[in-house]
């Protein structure tokens, strides 16, 4: 039996239509990076908007969840994973949602009764406790003492401040042990599991913090297929289920090692190699980078790297491919993607396990000579963090190495910084997804280049100690502020314009390069606020004039840009003048 097919085929013959899993990477919603929640492509549904597909659905969806990357390696943790959900929108409700669940758990996977428990919503300011889910247990022969009523905190989903859909839920428990189940139900008691969560969405929780009843109520059901798989089998240990075997069995046989006593590393990697494979065969087609959902898929990839080379394998070989090999046989049957993007898949890995082995070469020399300068027994969180940011060493790697020489490393301070820099990065990426969605368009996108050239022209006419203080700009116009203790005179604005012009007409190409932060400053490179950049920042440059830490985007070649007209020049605070102008065809 698997619990996947069977789950489709229940919901199925109860009216359901089955929907195919979104891509990994959310089309519609720029706030987070991937889906982390089956209901997540359904949002725009839940909100009220009617679904193709009617108004029962089932699905299983594929999901990643990136914030506790470090705990990989443990029993129960997995970056990727697969949720199977069942929704009403606008539809059944509470009783009819309470009932297929009950009839799945016990005719389909023959669950004892006896073995389940669950919880309901004991109310707050706004709904009181709710009675009609424990009603409905009740009728399917869930004891009183079996249902444990609890709070905002336990039973009301995603949470209190979330925006968006949002109601309480009910969740299901079993109890996981071969010992006697005990009559009253303590959801503090490890042994009981969740398994189910049954949310009954019938709320908005809008922006100003009011909270609106939706236009439907809906159900949204989750289920964590692995977690389940491992309790129905009665595994402790997620990795020894059947959903990881032929990827664990596959990992084994390369490395040849057996998986006790090496569990750490061969469940890094298989979670690592499982999640890339999905993100790299994706629709959305994303590559390792140094920025968002790139960024984690080239830390899974070397982060697996790293751990192979612990188990002993050669690099060199094959055995990443034979391990993406092994999922990509073992999920296409639900995952078409995963077998027509497979080329690309191995590719991916490939390169990237090329470009590591370039950087951890350039980066053991960087820790010998941070070594040959230490002169006390810890190694600084500064030099932590530039071997992991600028050379992809993961901290475990440092930690190890510098183990071998009897010296030890600022983890503490490390995390600190590593904490602050994915702060950084998570604002940045929620602005550039603003940015991109907002400001990407075809004019923008000229006007963005059309500022470089405004600043270093102003820095040729009026003088190096203009500075960019600021910008905005919209299809229709740019702004620039910029420091300047002076108006400028007529013939420094005509002089400014001619020579943004002069670059225009020299049809010159604009440069994108990545490097170290510290080497682009070093190169002159130009920036607002430089200690808002990350470690790896994106340099434009245009001719030898121009040259700028940037995050884009921009036109290929200046000649693409129209004429540029200034149409004015103002005071905008002290010691700092604003440009407003244009660009036109003529
Ligand atoms: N959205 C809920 C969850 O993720 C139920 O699907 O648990």
């Amino acid at each position: 039996m698997n619990l996947k097919d069977e789950y489709i085929k229940f919901f199925v013959s109860k009216g359901h239509k089955q929907i195919p899993s979104a891509p990994v990477v959310p089309e519609n919603d720029p706030s987070v990076l991937f889906n982390t929640a089956g209901m997540q492509p359904l949002i725009p549904y839940l909100m009220g908007e009617e679904h193709p597909y009617g108004k029962r659905l089932v699905d299983y969806q594929k999901c990643i969840r990136t914030n506790d990357l470090d705990s990989i390696g443990d029993k129960t943790h997995h970056t990727f994973f697969e949720m199977l959900g069942n929704w009403s929108l606008g539809d059944y409700f509470k009783k009819e949602s309470i009932g297929y669940s009950i009839e799945f758990l016990t005719q389909v996977l023959h669950i004892p009764l006896n073995k389940l428990a669950v919880t309901v919503f004991k109310g707050n300011d706004m709904i009181g406790p709710d009675k009609e889910s424990a009603e409905a247990w009740i009728s399917h022969g869930i004891k009183k003492e079996r249902i444990a009523y609890m709070g905002e905190e336990d039973n009301w989903w995603p949470n209190m401040e979330n925006i968006g859909p949002c109601g309480s839920d009910t969740e299901i428990f079993y109890f996981s042990s071969e010992e006697e189940v005990p009559e009253v139900f303590d959801p503090e008691d490890d042994r009981w599991v969740e398994i189910w969560n049954n949310v009954f969405m019938e709320y908005n929780h809008n922006e100003d913090g009011t909270f609106t009843l939706l236009p439907k109520k809906n159900v949204d059901t989750g289920m964590g297929y692995e977690r389940v798989v491992a309790i129905l089998e009665g595994v402790s240990d997620n990795y020894k289920s059947s959903v990881w075997k032929s990827i664990i069995d596959t990992i084994c046989r390369v490395s040849n090692r057996s998986y006790e006593g090496n569990e750490e590393s061969i469940r890094i990697i298989a979670d690592h190699i499982r999640t890339s494979v999905f993100i790299a065969a994706d629709k959305s087609g994303i590559k390792p980078s140094n920025t968002d959902q790139g960024y984690i898929l080239r830390r899974l990839i070397r982060r697996s790297i790293r751990h192979a080379k612990k188990l002993g394998i050669d690099i060199e070989s094959d055995w990443d491919k034979e391990i993406a090999l092994s999922v990509i046989e073992e999920y296409s049957k639900y995952y078409s993607e995963l077998e027509e993007n497979k080329d690309v898949v191995l590719e991916v890995l490939k390169s990237e396990k090329i470009k590591f082995n370039r950087t951890l070469e350039k980066g053991l020399r960087e820790f010998e000579k941070i070594m040959r300068k230490l002169d006390e027994d810890t190694l600084c969180k500064e030099d932590a963090f530039r071997l992991y940011d600028t050379y992809g060493f993961p901290i475990e790697l440092t930690v190890e190495l510098a183990g071998e020489r009897g010296r030890s490393v600022d983890i503490k301070g490390f995390k600190e910084k590593f904490k602050a820099h994915q702060e950084l990065s998570r604002t940045q990426s929620k602005g550039k997804f603003k940015g991109g969605l907002a400001g990407g368009g075809e004019m923008e996108t000229k006007y963005h280049t059309a500022t470089h050239l405004l600043n270093a022209a102003l820095r040729k006419v009026v003088g190096s100690g203009v500075h960019q203080k600021g910008s905005n700009i919209t299809s229709e116009r740019m702004r620039f502020d910029f420091s300047c203790d002076h108006k400028l005179s007529e013939e420094e604005k005509e002089q400014v314009e001619e020579l943004v012009n002069k670059w225009i007409s020299e049809k010159i190409d604009v440069l994108k390069e990545e490097m170290p932060k510290e080497e682009a400053i070093k190169s002159g490179a130009e920036c607002m606020f430089i200690e808002k950049y990350p470690d790896i920042v994106t340099v434009y440059s245009i001719g030898d004039f121009s040259r700028e830490l940037c995050g884009g985007p921009h036109v290929k070649n200046t000649g693409e840009l129209g004429t540029f007209k200034i149409i004015k020049e103002e005071a905008s605070s002290a010691g700092v003048r604003r440009i407003k102008a244009v660009l036109s065809d003529e």
